[in-house]
């Protein structure tokens, strides 16, 4: 495997203190974070509400780091202008809630400056999103969702691994990306199946040195990477 796709660790401020965005956000950038996670849900595609383009707008005034935008919401392409606007870097929607219009929604994610992706819940076979990699206008990115999404601290599901697997082996380059319980016991299995991208919530915020744990798991993506 010939995986150019570096590592980058995603701290979840899903787990931060959301009442201290900023603060919570230059901690993350001080302890080596690469990418902010920033999960946006409408309390319609999943079963709880969090935050949306006033927030991701406010937080882009206090730090120029790379804002990964999960959209766990039933119409992405309705938040594409106002989250490019609002200063988002990467815009991540569910397949599950695009399939009638993938189509539409890449380029217009891509003419607003942000990297498109596209993400799977447990339950979608990994083969449809197939055509989002290969099309004229792809997708960079594919985050497999490694619990149900909606909320934090949920339990690893390491039965996800063939699909990151089956995607690794297929593109090569192409920047994977894993959520859901992920932390020291689980970041072996998930870079070892070929995740260079690593969300991290519970994990990194509920530990005493968050340095420590993005570190860890930044060193066990390069390594796995090295072996293979
Ligand atoms: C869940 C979210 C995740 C969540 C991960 O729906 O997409 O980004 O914050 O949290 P942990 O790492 O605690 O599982
Ligand atoms: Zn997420």
């Amino acid at each position: 495997m010939e995986a150019t796709a570096t590592a980058k660790i995603a701290p979840s401020m899903l787990s931060s203190d959301f009442a201290n965005l900023a603060s919570e956000a230059h901690r993350m950038c001080q302890c080596g974070a690469d990418w902010l996670h920033m999960d946006i849900m409408d309390g319609h595609f999943v079963p709880n509400l969090t935050i949306g383009a006033p927030v991701i707008e406010s937080l882009r005034k206090h730090t120029e780091i790379f804002l990964d935008c999960h959209l766990m919401v039933t119409n992405p392409l309705d938040y594409v202008e106002p989250l490019g606007k609002a200063g988002a870097s990467g815009f991540t929607f569910h397949y599950e809630a695009a399939k009638d219009n993938w189509q539409e929604l890449i380029p217009k994610i891509k003419e607003k400056g942000m990297k498109p992706a596209v993400a799977v819940k447990p339950g979608t076979p990994i083969e449809e999103i197939y055509p989002l990699v290969e099309s004229e206008n792809p997708v960079e990115m594919v985050l497999v969702m490694t619990v149900e999404p909606g909320f934090g601290g949920q339990k690893f599901m390491p039965e996800m691994m063939d699909k990151v697997r089956t995607l690794r082996k297929k593109y090569p380059s192409l920047d994977i990306e894993v959520d859901g319980g992920l932390g020291a016991s689980t970041i072996d299995t998930a870079a070892s199946a070929g995740a260079n991208c690593i969300v991290a919530g519970s994990s990194v915020f509920g530990a005493p040195e968050p340095a420590e744990v993005i570190s860890v798991m930044r060193k066990t993506v390069e390594k796995a990477q090295q072996k293979n």
